[in-house]
């Protein structure tokens, strides 16, 4: 693909078809490319989701992989996940004034409760690998979530349109990431949490099943359960439902 490029500190590796784009990210990254690098392609042959689900990755949809400076704290990584979904909640909102995108934990982006855009973290030698999908012209098949896309809340932008405007808000929440550390991030998270004080089932790896209610984020990103009994929970990692 030609023609298209992103301001500093991005560089873009524009691919027609590729397997993941995290895995170029990932290979991306042992050949020597760092921090800023974009992966992005038209088509995933191999679109991965969280919890080893496939991401269905047509053309016409974006699919991107941002490698990005972890910092100097290994344990602080998990928190990229939250700068993305706070600059991509940012980007969407910013494409269709009016419409309400919120956050869902860990790290979708959700309009009008149907899921718009997923992220998947990873690490690569050094650096995470951030990999996003927006739904921009198409909405998949609900598998666990309803899902929409762009074009039904009548945007007509297009897959680059979205990465332009996502990367300039990364760049601006990683930015005060590194210099203002987790606090402000989990604050614009919260801010913008889907189903925040509300009743919610938990599944968790392991297939256990909590419920309670949502009360928040732990310092480090972690999702507060408050259980029936009073007890409060730490999730790590987990599928959130709401209920009414
Ligand atoms: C999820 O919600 O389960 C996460 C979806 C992450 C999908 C993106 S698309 C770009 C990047 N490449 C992949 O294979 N997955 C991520």
């Amino acid at each position: 693909m030609t023609a298209y490029s992103l301001a500093a500190p991005f560089r873009l590796i524009a691919l027609e078809k590729v397997d993941s784009t995290n895995d170029e990210a990932r290979r991306a990254a042992q050949a020597g490319s760092g921090h800023g690098t974009v992966v992005w392609a038209r088509e995933q042959t191999a679109g991965r989701g969280r919890r080893g689900r496939e991401w269905v990755s047509p053309a016409g949809n974006l699919h991107c992989s941002l490698l990005l400076d972890g910092g100097p704290e290994p344990s602080r990584t998990p928190q990229l996940a939250f700068v993305a979904a706070v600059a991509v909640r940012a980007a969407l909102a910013d494409l269709v004034p009016g419409a309400v995108f919120q956050v869902k934990w860990p790290n979708d982006v959700l309009c009008h409760g149907r899921k718009i855009s997923g992220m998947l973290l990873e690490q690569a030698s050094s650096l995470i690998v951030a990999g996003i999908g927006v739904d921009v012209a198409f909405a998949p098949e609900p598998g666990l979530y309803p899902t929409t896309c762009l074009r039904q809340l009548g945007s007509g932008a297009e897959p680059f349109d979205v990465l332009a405007g996502l990367c300039e808000h990364l760049g601006v929440w990683y930015a005060r990431w590194r210099s203002e550390g987790f606090a402000p991030i989990r604050q614009a998270w919260l801010d913008g949490a889907a189903g925040l004080s509300g009743p919610v089932t938990v599944r968790l790896s392991d297939e256990t099943v909590l419920e309670g209610t949502f009360a928040g984020l732990d310092p480090e990103g972690a999702l507060l359960l408050v259980e029936a009994g009073g007890g409060q929970r730490k999730v790590l990692a987990g599928d959130v439902f709401f209920r009414r």
